[in-house]
């Protein structure tokens, strides 16, 4: 097992930025104390399309009542401690994340051998993968923080989007744990987990902002208006930059066993990036919407006009055709990140229309890790007299961190599901979300190309906020 166990201590003190929230905040004893009063509600976590075994309960109303009754008991004030797990692809990581933003530990294992052998991932492979490591990447998030299960207040995980025998692995630990301890289960939008993150590592962080989330299989933008509201202004029509880093680094024979977007960062510093005359993707399109399945078809043929093999390793290559592979890579990232930065700029002008409070561009998800793309972006935002705001990269890749914190933030929304019951039957019918949108399309921002090819399983986490609100 690959594990990449890092404990960051960050301790952003967060309790300023819910003032307004204080009444929902409790910890699992004041739970306890609720847990018979608790009653059914359109929850954001249950849809009637679905089946699902995640009971649908809010405490919001008996939280205020409770509050004055334990009034005195202020000891219970922000003092949520939460595990979150992540399992919706290739990375099987936990973490422990109190309330007032303090990482008491992250633990990832990734499945990077897995890649390097298979070139992508393989998702009976990764569920495998995942259920071989899970006990032992929780049991070691919670060794590393000092504490037991019987310590937590809650238990936050990725319910979507991702693929679904991956996120069963992890949903079905959540569950496991919350059901043999009592605890509140929080169920993650992992695209909301990318950008909210940002506002453990950033105190300034307020509603409105927009956020730019880039990673293997998604390249969104939106205007997170708040929690569980996002406004989609613009999506991938096809591939996300992720997806088109991982290519270019098989296909020039790099190094897979980390990641394929690191390698050609790495390789991209060694080489000439006007060497190769790569086309900008969707110049004609006046929106904000990406593609990379041009710019990858474009990277194969350069690929193959210069007699590259791939399958020939990049440190066997000879050094003339290392600093082609060089160049390539270089030309690559010069014009992906030119796509990010011509869409964000006129996504920035479109959301400061529709929001002129707008003082933010998160930008978040594993591509986000690259210094490349954080330094283009910058100068966007600089620009457009916006602040950038950047996880570190061990927020921006999968982690559970993200994870934990946004169980936090909608645990004191009261948006959580109690315990599961002790007994579970083993063919339960989980609620996963496999396809899982965050936000609804901005009218200006929609592709016909996209709307056409896409099938929508599950509706937005934002339309079910806003049913939840009616
Ligand atoms: O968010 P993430 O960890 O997983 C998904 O939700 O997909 O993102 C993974 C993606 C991969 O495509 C990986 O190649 C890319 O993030 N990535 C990078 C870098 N580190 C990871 N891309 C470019 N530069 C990097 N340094
Ligand atoms: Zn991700």
């Amino acid at each position: 097992m690959a594990s990449l166990a890092s404990s960051l201590s960050c301790t952003v003190s967060r309790l300023n930025l819910f003032a307004e929230l204080s009444l929902n905040y409790h910890s699992i004893r004041i739970y306890r104390t609720l847990s018979s009063n608790l009653r059914p509600m359109k929850s954001l976590y249950h849809h009637r399309s679905f089946n699902s075994p995640f009971s649908s309960y809010t405490c919001k109303s008996t939280i205020s009542n409770c509050s004055k009754t334990l009034g005195s008991n202020t000891v219970f004030y922000d003092n949520l401690v939460v595990l979150g797990i992540e399992t919706s692809c290739d990375d099987t990581a936990a973490a422990v994340v109190r309330s007032n933003g303090e990482i008491l530990s992250q633990v990832v294992s990734s499945q990077a051998d897995l890649l390097a052998k298979y070139g992508g991932v393989a998702p009976k492979m990764a569920e495998e993968a995942h259920s071989q490591v899970i006990d032992q990447v929780v049991q070691d998030a919670l060794d590393k923080a000092n504490l037991t299960e019987s310590d937590l207040s809650a238990v936050a995980v990725t319910i979507g989007p991702g693929l679904s025998l991956c996120l069963r692995v992890g949903v079905q630990k959540a569950r496991k744990i919350a059901a043999i301890h009592q605890l509140p289960i929080v169920g993650v939008h992992h695209m909301e987990a990318h950008a909210l993150v940002a506002r453990l590592c950033e105190r300034d962080l307020q509603f409105p902002f927009m956020a730019l989330l880039i990673s293997g299989g998604h390249n969104l933008i939106v205007l997170a208006r708040d929690l569980g509201d996002y406004l989609q202004l613009g999506t991938t029509i096809d591939d996300a930059i992720g997806e088109a880093y991982d290519k270019s680094a098989k296909w020039l024979g790099l190094d897979l066993r980390r990641s394929g977007g690191a390698a050609i960062e790495e390789l991209a510093l060694r080489g000439d990036a006007q060497s190769v005359k790569f086309s900008v993707p969707m110049k004609q399109h006046k929106d904000c919407n990406f593609s990379y399945a041009g710019l990858k078809t474009q990277l194969r043929l350069a690929i193959e006009s210069k007699n590259i093999d791939g399958r020939v390793p990049f440190s066997s290559a000879s050094v003339e055709e290392q600093g082609i592979r060089a160049d390539i890579a270089a030309s690559f990232q010069r014009v992906a990140v030119l796509h990010l930065e011509e869409k964000c700029e006129r996504a920035i002008q479109w959301a400061l229309e529709i929001e002129p409070s707008i003082k933010h561009l998160v930008v978040a998800g594993g591509v986000a890790s690259n210094q490349y793309v954080r330094s283009r972006l910058q100068e966007v935002v600089g620009r457009n007299s916006l602040q950038l705001v950047c996880p570190p990269p061990s927020l921006c890749t999968d982690n559970g961190v993200m994870i934990a914190w946004t169980g936090i933030e909608n645990f004191r929304m009261g948006r959580f599901d109690p315990p599961p019951p002790a007994i579970e039957p083993e063919d339960s019918q989980l609620d996963l979300r496999p396809r899982w949108p965050l936000g609804e399309e901005y009218g200006r921002g929609r592709s016909v190309a996209r709307s056409m090819r896409t099938a929508r399983i599950h509706p937005s986490l934002t339309s079910l906020t806003q049913h939840q609100r009616q």
